[in-house]
């Protein structure tokens, strides 16, 4: 048989074993499981495969059951509430279910509180992704050869790793050129004690795969918004201080840019990343949907003056407030790698998934209500004097 057939049939055969592969149930660990992407994580893995999850949070502020309640019934769930850094619980949990793949979400996620109080960030971020690596290097190390090979830790990082890229108003900007994106390859460049510590946590990651050769794969992910978002974050904040008559805060001139991507979309990409990843491989997830904050901040309005109208346009509200320091003006991503090697693409585009967020949020008042819990009343965070 001519060669390059048979590469090509013996191409197919592994495409094929590696869709039946994805397809066996498997038991996933996801930590931070109740907070707003892993709780995408986890109803997408429950409601969508036939995989067993644990779901490993402290619950946090950030983390609220209520995000899960479509999916608590079901005998593939199970809740461990546990401090990532807590090694001799995280080791309890490992040894009762065996996971096959930790998706590895945990962490501080909010810039603003980091810039208040580094503290928590460089505890759960970084000692706490350390002990997580620690406790799978256990785990995985004594595993038999066959499920031993198929482990596979995940874990969940963000694009502000890679600092700020060029924006088009810059002085200098070429405007016949195109603005550059972040590949896999860009070099890391951190702004913030919160983007600093997800960076530390992948560099930490990268040294568990070089040195003791655990099988990891990094994604690092745009902007994400959607359903269960807390609202100390731009977009649920703006639509609840809308529905409520309150100033919709926009930092300095608004025209920061960020690239935003439907939280369905990226749980998506997660799972088949987890699934069908390359060992030691990253992949950058983004939305092609660059956007500057002030004109998320006017879409949301105008939808908002289209379902919910009042006697003035919601824009009237909107509010320059100082900026945050440090403060990234333009994220990017290239995310033609995932794309091509795993077959994923974004099914949302913004102005879809813009219109079923705040449609969401108008129908989920109450799980607004909650997670607020008296503790924070949107306002504004981030050392600013
Ligand atoms: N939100 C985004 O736009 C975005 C984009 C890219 C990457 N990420 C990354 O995705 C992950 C999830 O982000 P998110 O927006 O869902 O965050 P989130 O703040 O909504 O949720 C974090 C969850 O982690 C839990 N948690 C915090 N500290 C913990 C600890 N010590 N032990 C166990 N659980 C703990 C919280 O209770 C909460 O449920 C993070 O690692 C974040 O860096 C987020």
């Amino acid at each position: 048989m001519h060669s390059s057939l048979l590469a090509g049939l013996l191409g197919l055969v592994s495409q094929k074993l590696a869709g039946i592969n994805a397809v066996t149930p498997k038991t996933i660990i996801v930590t931070g499981g109740a907070g707003f992407i892993g709780s995408a994580v986890v109803r997408e893995l429950i409601n969508n495969t036939k995989h067993q999850v644990i779901n490993l949070d402290k619950l946090t502020y950030a983390g609220n059951l209520e995000s899960l309640k479509e999916v608590e019934a079901s005998e593939r769930y199970h809740f461990e509430q546990v401090d990532i850094c807590d090694a001799q619980n995280v080791k309890r949990i490992f040894d009762t279910y065996q996971p096959d793949i930790v998706m590895h979400l945990a962490a501080e996620s909010h810039v603003d509180r980091s810039i208040d109080g580094p503290s928590e960030f460089i505890q759960t971020n970084i000692v706490g992704t350390y002990t997580l690596l620690d406790q799978t290097k256990r785990y995985w190390t004594a595993l038999e050869e066959r499920k031993k090979t198929g482990f596979r830790f995940h874990h969940i990082s963000t694009d502000e790793v890679y600092g700020e890229l060029p924006h088009p108003e810059d002085a200098n900007a070429d405007s016949n050129k195109p603005l550059p994106l972040f590949t896999e390859q860009t070099a890391y460049s951190p702004s913030s004690p919160y983007s600093a510590s997800k960076a530390s946590s992948d560099h930490l990651v990268r040294a568990w795969h070089k040195t003791y050769g655990l099988p990891v794969v990094i994604t690092n992910c745009s902007n994400n918004y959607g359903p269960y978002h807390f609202p100390e974050k731009l977009i649920p904040l703006v639509i609840l201080n809308a529905l409520e008559g309150k100033p919709l805060p926009v930092y300095g001139k608004g025209n920061q840019i960020r690239d935003w991507l439907y939280v369905e979309d990226h749980a998506r990409a997660l799972i088949r990343v987890a699934t069908e990843g390359g060992t030691g491989e990253t992949y950058n997830i983004g939305g092609h949907n660059e956007k500057q904050n002030i004109d998320v901040v006017k879409t949301i309005c105008t939808i908002l003056d289209e379902v919910r109208p009042k006697e003035t346009p919601y824009a009237t509200h909107i509010t320059f407030v100082a900026d945050r320091p440090g403060h990234d003006m333009r994220y990017a991503i290239d995310a033609t790698k995932i794309q091509k090697e795993l077959g994923w693409s974004p099914q949302e585009t913004f102005e879809t998934g813009i219109r079923k967020t705040v449609e969401w949020y108008l129908n989920h008042l109450e799980w607004c209500q909650h997670v607020q819990d008296g503790s924070y009343q949107r306002e504004r965070l981030g050392n600013v004097e």
